[in-house]
């Protein structure tokens, strides 16, 4: 895809979110945010959106903190029930989330995928009772290590592209994340190189362009996750089809998570692809 002027579309305000996983119990969540909110300056946060994703039972302690304290940043979740109420014993509905104020839920994590055999279908239907409650989707694509060694990346990242976006307004595609997180490179310290980075964050661009047209895919943000840290943020970030970051182990602690906010904000005009 040729570089376009960076005049010719709008900017895509970049997105850093932090996925606590199963990590913080609600005491634990309470000191790391206010540890955040007293560290962070407006400047930190005057071109970057940052989101916060601790697990269920947090939720209501950092929402009340949050909008007591002012902090800016948005709430997270890291999943939800496709179903609006129910007889669904142990899940949480989007419902739920939308009256406590959440503002991003993670869609079809690798995590969630691969330890609680979310389908493709599943993910689908999760995505849109996400919409339906007027969230943002932060939806997870990614190839498995035998996937990258047998060159089907591409392969893998348009079948969930696929899944996930048929059918969907192109309003709706264009409101929404990616987040493009190797299975390969979670937890496990070996991030993608930038260039990769970009390479697959691009790809799922031009899918998201084929799906849900042209301007869709000017819009939707694209983050790339997978040990991302204060050192590598920032070489990340420069690439023009990464918009953001999602941040697992190092998102647990202020002062860190913070760095790599910092590594985000945009320091130049950016090329567009
Ligand atoms: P790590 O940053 O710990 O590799 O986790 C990435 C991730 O899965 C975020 O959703």
């Amino acid at each position: 895809m040729t570089p376009t002027s960076p005049d010719a579309v709008p900017a895509r305000r970049p997105l850093v979110s932090g996925n606590w996983k199963m990590h913080h119990d609600h005491i634990e969540a309470l000191h790391t945010v206010r540890d955040l909110g007293l560290r962070l300056k407006p400047e930190d946060i005057a071109q970057v959106d940052v989101s916060i994703h601790p697990p269920f039972t947090d939720l209501r302690t950092v929402q009340t903190l949050v909008e007591g304290e002012a902090i800016p940043v948005a709430l997270g979740a890291q999943h939800c029930n496709d179903h609006d109420r129910g007889a669904y014993t142990g899940e949480v509905s989007p419902q739920m989330l939308a009256r406590l104020g959440v503002r991003y839920v993670l869609v079809g994590h690798s995590e969630r995928r691969q330890h609680f055999a979310m389908s493709d279908d599943l993910v689908a239907a999760t995505l849109r009772a996400v919409l339906r409650h007027e969230m943002v989707p932060i939806l997870c694509v990614g190839e498995t290590e035998e996937e990258r060694a047998a060159a089907h990346t591409e392969a893998r990242l348009s079948s969930q592209l696929e899944a996930a976006l048929r059918g969907l307004a192109p309003s709706q595609a264009a409101g929404m994340v990616v987040a493009y997180e190797p299975v390969w490179a979670i937890g496990t310290g070996k991030a993608a190189t930038s260039f990769d980075a970009e390479d697959a964050c691009l790809f799922i661009r031009e899918t998201v362009g084929t799906l849900a047209g042209r301007e869709a895919a000017q819009s939707v943000r694209i983050q790339y996750g997978g040990s991302v840290n204060p050192e590598n943020a920032a070489d990340l970030m420069a690439e023009p089809d990464v918009d953001g970051l999602l941040v697992g182990g190092a998102s647990l602690e202020a002062a860190g998570f913070l760095e790599i906010v910092r590594a985000s904000r945009p320091v130049a005009p950016r090329g567009r692809s």
